[in-house]
C-alpha cells in the first residue's frame, strides 16, 4: 500500500511548508518539497490548496461500550471521530460495567481491536475502594486512571480524602481528574429544586455546577498532586479562574500538572441555553463569556496544554428530559475540528497552534509513541482540510449513533477531505472506502 499526498500545505511542528508526503504501509517514509511516484501502484492525491494536519489524539472521550450502546459504541463514535480528523482517542471507564478492574479493561481493549476504526487506549477507573486493582495496572499499557472528583455520568465519584491521598501517593499512573467539587454542587441544586421542582431552568446550570465548584476541587487536587508528586491532569477546565491554577513556565514534558479544555466550552456560553437548551447541557456546565475568553487565553499561552472533546452521546429522547433528568454530555468528535477551524477563520487561533494542542501536545503529555507528528518514521495518522469548502451540520451527515449535534444547523466553512488511519485512507469526503481497524496505542515510558 502506497499513497503519495502532493502539494500540501503541512502543518507540523510551528510551521506550514508546501511539499510531498510518501506513505507505504502504515508509516510515512518520506517527506520533502518534491516526491514522484516511484511504482506505478502508488495511490496520488493532489493537495493543491488543502492543509495536512497529523491525526488529532483526542484524550477524552466516552464511547459507551459496554454496556450503554443505545446511546453509542467503539465502531459507531470511532468512525464518526474519523470523519473528524481524529485518529487516535482515550476513551473513559463510565461505561457499564465501569473499567475498574485490569479484566474489564482488557475487555474493553478486545472490544476496540474488534471494531475501532481509529487507533484507542482507555482510562481506567478509580474508585473508593479499587486501590489495590489500581496498583496492577501497566503504566506501559494504559493510558492512566481517571478520577471523578465530581459526580457525574455512571456515579463514579471518589470522595473519600484518605483514598485520594493513598492513590496520589502510590501510584505511578498519569491522574486525570473531573473536578467539581460536590458538596457545592449539592447545596446549590437544593436551593433549586426548592424554588423550581425536577424543571430547574437550564440556564441555572451553571450555577448549580458553578465556577466555586470547579476552583474548589480543581485547587483541591493540584494540592495533593503537589504534595504527594502525583502527575496530574485537569480534564475540562471551564472557567477563567481555574486557568491562573496552571503554568507555561515549563516546557510540556517536563510539567507535572496540566491541563485540558474542551470544544464546547471553547465554543458556546450561556447565551446558548437559551436556543440549545439541554443539548448543551455539560458536566462541568457551559459558563460564561469572560470565562470562554480566559479559556481560550490559556489555551494561547500555553497554561492549558491540550485541546479534546469530552465526546459524551446520549440519546435525544434522553437529552429533551427535564432539567433535573436530562443527562449532562454531548456528541463532539466529528465536529472538534472544523469548529477549531471555524475559529481559525475568525482570527483566534493559528493552523500550527491548532495541531499542537490537538495532535502534538497529547502525543508529547501522554507519551505516545510515533504518533502527533508529520515525521519520517511515524505511522500515517493524517488529515486533510479543505479550508474553503463550506456545509451545514445536519441530520443526513452526522455519523453519530445517536443521530444528533449541538452543532446541527451550523455552517462550516472548511471541511475535512481525507483521513488516513495507519496510512490506510478511511474517510473520503462523506464516505468511508476502507474499513480501519486501528491500533492499541503504545508509549515511551
Ligand atoms: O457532561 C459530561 N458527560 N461530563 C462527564 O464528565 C461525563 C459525561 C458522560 O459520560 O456523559
Amino acid at each position: 500500500m502506497k499513497t503519495l499526498i502532493k502539494n500540501a500545505q503541512i502543518v507540523n511542528e510551528g510551521t506550514i511548508f508546501k511539499g510531498d508526503v510518501f506513505i507505504e504501509g502504515d508509516c510515512i517514509v518520506e517527506i520533502a518539497d518534491s516526491i514522484s511516484a516511484k511504482t506505478s501502484d502508488t495511490k496520488i492525491i493532489e493537495a493543491e490548496g488543502k492543509y495536512l494536519l497529523p491525526g488529532l489524539i483526542d484524550d477524552q472521550v466516552h464511547f459507551r461500550e459496554p454496556g450503554l450502546t443505545h446511546k453509542a459504541n467503539i465502531e459507531t463514535e470511532s468512525r464518526a471521530a474519523v470523519a473528524g480528523g481524529i485518529t487516535s482517542f482515550i476513551e473513559m471507564p463510565n461505561t457499564v460495567p465501569q473499567a475498574t478492574t485490569i479484566d474489564k479493561l482488557e475487555e474493553k481493549f478486545t472490544r476496540a481491536s474488534e471494531t475501532s476504526w481509529a487507533n484507542y487506549s482507555f482510562m481506567f477507573g478509580g474508585t473508593n475502594d479499587n486501590l489495590d486493582e489500581i496498583l496492577k495496572v501497566d503504566a506501559n499499557k494504559v493510558a492512566g486512571l481517571k478520577l471523578f472528583l465530581g459526580s457525574s455520568t455512571g456515579n463514579m465519584l471518589v470522595d473519600n480524602p484518605e483514598v485520594l491521598e493513598e492513590i496520589f501517593s502510590k501510584t505511578n499512573l498519569l491522574i486525570s481528574v473531573h473536578c467539581e467539587d460536590e458538596k457545592t454542587i449539592q447545596d446549590n441544586l437544593k436551593k433549586y429544586l426548592e424554588e423550581y421542582g425536577d424543571d430547574i431552568p437550564i440556564k441555572m446550570h451553571p450555577k448549580i455546577r458553578s465556577e466555586e465548584a470547579c476552583y474548589l476541587s480543581s485547587s483541591k487536587a493540584i494540592e495533593l498532586a503537589k504534595k504527594t508528586g502525583a502527575r496530574l491532569h485537569v480534564f475540562h477546565l471551564s472557567t477563567e479562574i481555574e486557568t491562573h491554577l496552571f503554568s507555561n513556565k515549563l516546557p510540556l514534558s517536563e510539567k507535572k500538572i496540566t491541563s485540558e479544555v474542551c470544544v464546547h466550552h471553547l465554543w458556546f456560553t450561556e447565551e446558548d441555553y437559551k436556543t440549545k437548551g439541554t443539548k448543551i447541557k455539560w458536566n462541568p456546565a457551559v459558563k460564561t463569556q469572560k470565562d470562554k475568553d480566559g479559556l481560550w487565553k490559556a489555551l494561547l499561552n500555553d497554561n492549558i496544554d491540550v485541546f479534546a472533546t469530552d465526546h459524551a452521546p446520549h440519546t435525544l429522547e434522553e437529552k429533551n428530559n427535564v432539567y433535573t433528568k436530562a443527562p449532562s454530555g454531548g456528541p463532539l468528535v466529528q465536529h472538534a475540528l472544523v469548529a477549531l477551524l471555524e475559529m481559525h477563520h475568525k482570527g483566534r487561533i493559528s493552523l500550527e497552534k491548532i495541531v499542537e494542542k490537538s495532535a502534538h501536545n497529547p502525543a508529547i503529555l501522554f507519551q505516545i509513541k510515533d504518533r502527533g507528528f508529520i515525521k519520517e518514521g511515524y505511522k500515517a495518522d493524517l488529515v486533510l482540510v479543505d479550508l474553503m469548502k463550506p456545509w451545514t451540520v445536519n441530520k443526513e451527515n452526522i455519523y453519530y449513533k445517536c443521530g444528533w449535534s449541538p452543532f446541527e444547523g451550523t455552517t462550516f466553512k472548511s471541511r475535512i477531505s481525507h483521513t488516513f488511519v495507519n496510512g490506510v485512507l478511511a474517510y473520503e469526503n462523506f464516505k468511508f472506502p476502507n474499513r480501519t481497524i486501528g491500533e492499541r496505542l503504545t508509549f515511551n515510558r
